[in-house]
């Protein structure tokens, strides 16, 4: 460390400890009453008063803490780019402006889960430089109607935001889906374990036009997209294949071998009662034998013959 920075440093934490005992007394977002907490949010958000010495001025109390200064190391807290918020406001495009937070300790915009603003104010700093169209359906999307943030998911005071790298994206995903954790550890799944699939093979988190905010127009088409052999055309097809996958497989992991719901003939005769009992005991569809063995062709059949639409070959 150099003099320079010393000194700052050493001022900074004589400015810190001014700032808590203050602080103490102003109180935070929690303990505020909401008509108070509403009046500062206004100037927040509408026409507060900006510092003049930009993150310099943060800096001489902030500067100590790591999660602070991994800001420079992100995207964000580059300067050579014209939409940066280095470039503008800098830590106001996103705190807000500093009004009366270093002397009387008025509180600062917080993001996150346990921040105690909703994720419509927090997100709406964040759609100030991100309206683009990526997230054009976020509006709409079940995360936005569920009040998840965008720093629910996103961290901008690191290098690598870890919901951007492959490998740990499936983590911060499932810190809130237990269940989903827990069916990609199954015995059959898709490869989520090492980041080759992630959720995002699937899933678009700002909201898309299809149900469970799924990438493709619908369900089927998002497996196509992967299992191309599945989509036929097939001379004969099985319904249930062509209107929904997931009416036998539960594509986030399952006990069964192929993701299967329930295995067969369990499976089979959900939709096809009886099949074991409409017949006489030298039915066919009574010999024990799994339905598998003789109706093989179960996502479709392109064999010409009767057996062909009997889904056998
Ligand atoms: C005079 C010292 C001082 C200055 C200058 C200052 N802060 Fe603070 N700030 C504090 C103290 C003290 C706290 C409360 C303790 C804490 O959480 O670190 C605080 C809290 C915060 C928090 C909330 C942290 C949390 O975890 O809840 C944010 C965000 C923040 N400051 C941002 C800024 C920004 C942006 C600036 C510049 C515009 C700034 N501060 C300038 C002293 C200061
Ligand atoms: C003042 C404008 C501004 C604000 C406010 C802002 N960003 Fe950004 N953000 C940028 C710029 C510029 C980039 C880099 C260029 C790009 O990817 O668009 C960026 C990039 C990103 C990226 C991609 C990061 C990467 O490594 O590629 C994410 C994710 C992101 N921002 C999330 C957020 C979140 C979450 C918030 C709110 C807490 C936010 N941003 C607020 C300007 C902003
Ligand atoms: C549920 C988690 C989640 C939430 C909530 C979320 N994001 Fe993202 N975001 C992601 C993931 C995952 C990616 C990487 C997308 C990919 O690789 O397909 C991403 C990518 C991005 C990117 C970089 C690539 C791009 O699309 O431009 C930006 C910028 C971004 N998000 C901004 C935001 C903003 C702004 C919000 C809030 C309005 C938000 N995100 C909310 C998970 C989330
Ligand atoms: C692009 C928006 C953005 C900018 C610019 C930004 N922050 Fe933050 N800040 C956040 C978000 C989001 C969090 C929550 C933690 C995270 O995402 O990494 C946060 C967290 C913090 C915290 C709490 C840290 C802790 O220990 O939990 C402080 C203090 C803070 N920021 C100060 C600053 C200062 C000082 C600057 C300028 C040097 C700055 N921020 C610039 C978005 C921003
Ligand atoms: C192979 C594609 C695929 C992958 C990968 C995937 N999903 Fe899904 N997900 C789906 C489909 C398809 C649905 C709709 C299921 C249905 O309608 O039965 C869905 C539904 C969901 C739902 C809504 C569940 C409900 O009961 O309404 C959540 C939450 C979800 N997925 C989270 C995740 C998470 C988290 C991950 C990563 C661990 C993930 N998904 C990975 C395809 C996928
Ligand atoms: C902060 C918690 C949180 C995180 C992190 C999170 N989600 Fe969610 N997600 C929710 C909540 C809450 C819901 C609504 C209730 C539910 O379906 O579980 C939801 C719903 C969903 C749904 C169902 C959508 C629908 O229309 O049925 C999908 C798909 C989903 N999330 C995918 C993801 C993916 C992919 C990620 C990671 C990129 C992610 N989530 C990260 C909280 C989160
Ligand atoms: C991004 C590509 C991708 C998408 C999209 C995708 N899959 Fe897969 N699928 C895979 C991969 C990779 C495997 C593993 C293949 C292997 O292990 O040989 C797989 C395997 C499977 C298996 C066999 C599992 C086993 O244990 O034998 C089933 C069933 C399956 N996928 C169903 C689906 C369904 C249903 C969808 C749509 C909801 C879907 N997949 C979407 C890539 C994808
Ligand atoms: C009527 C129930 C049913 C439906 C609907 C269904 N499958 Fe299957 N799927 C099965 C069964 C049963 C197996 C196991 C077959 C076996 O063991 O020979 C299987 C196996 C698979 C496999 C792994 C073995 C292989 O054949 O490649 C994939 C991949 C797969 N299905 C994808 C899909 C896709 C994609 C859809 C939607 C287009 C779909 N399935 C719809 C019942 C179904
Ligand atoms: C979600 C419901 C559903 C499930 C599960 C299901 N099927 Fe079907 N299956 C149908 C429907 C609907 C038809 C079309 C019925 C018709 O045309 O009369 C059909 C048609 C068939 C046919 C051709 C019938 C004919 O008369 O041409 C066979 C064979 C068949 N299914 C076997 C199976 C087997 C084997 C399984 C288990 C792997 C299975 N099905 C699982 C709904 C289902
Ligand atoms: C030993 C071979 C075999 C087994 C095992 C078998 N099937 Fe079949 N199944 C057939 C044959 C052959 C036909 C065609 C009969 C005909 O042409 O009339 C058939 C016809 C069907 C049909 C068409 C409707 C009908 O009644 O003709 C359905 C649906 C069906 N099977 C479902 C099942 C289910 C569900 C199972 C498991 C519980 C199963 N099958 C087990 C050979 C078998």
């Amino acid at each position: 460390m150099n003099a320079k920075n010393l000194i700052a440093s050493v001022l900074g934490t004589a400015a810190l400890v001014l700032g808590l005992s203050v602080s103490a007394q102003a109180g935070t977002w929690d303990e505020m009453p909401q008509a108070e907490m509403e009046q500062i949010l206004d100037t927040k958000f509408a026409d507060g008063k900006y510092s003049r010495q930009g993150a310099d001025g943060c800096l001489m109390c902030h500067r100590r803490n790591d999660t602070v200064m991994a800001l420079f190391d992100g995207v964000h807290g580059r300067a050579d780019q014209s939409k940066s918020p280095m470039a503008g406001l800098q830590c106001e495009a996103c705190h807000g402006p500093q009004g009366t937070h270093r002397n009387k300790s008025e509180p600062m915009i917080v993001f996150g889960g346990d921040a105690p603003l909703s994720a419509e104010k927090q997100n709406s700093v964040c759609m100030s430089c991100h309206q683009g169209e990526e997230r054009m359906a976020w509006h709409t999307s079940t995360h936005n109607l569920e009040e998840v943030a965008c720093a629910d998911c996103h961290k901008v005071h690191v290098a690598q935001d870890p919901i951007l790298d492959k490998a740990t994206e499936v983590e911060t995903c499932t810190s809130c889906h237990t269940r989903e954790k827990a069916d990609m550890n199954k015995r059959s799944s898709h490869p989520m374990q090492w980041g080759e699939m992630t959720c995002t093979s699937c899933h678009n988190p700002h909201g898309s036009m299809a149900e469970a905010d799924l990438i493709s127009f619908n369900l089927n088409d998002t497996c196509y997209a992967c299992h191309a052999e599945k989509r036929g055309p097939f001379l004969w097809e099985h319904q249930p294949v062509v209107d929904n996958c997931a009416a036998c497989h539960n594509p986030h992991g399952s006990v069964n071998d192929g993701m299967l719901t329930q295995r067969a003939p369990q499976l089979c005769l959900d939709c096809h009662q009886g099949h074991n009992a409409d017949r006489d005991g030298t039915s066919i569809h009574t010999a024990g034998q799994s339905c598998l063995n003789c109706h093989t062709q179960v996502h479709g059949s392109n064999h010409p013959d009767r057996a062909g639409s009997k889904l056998q070959r």
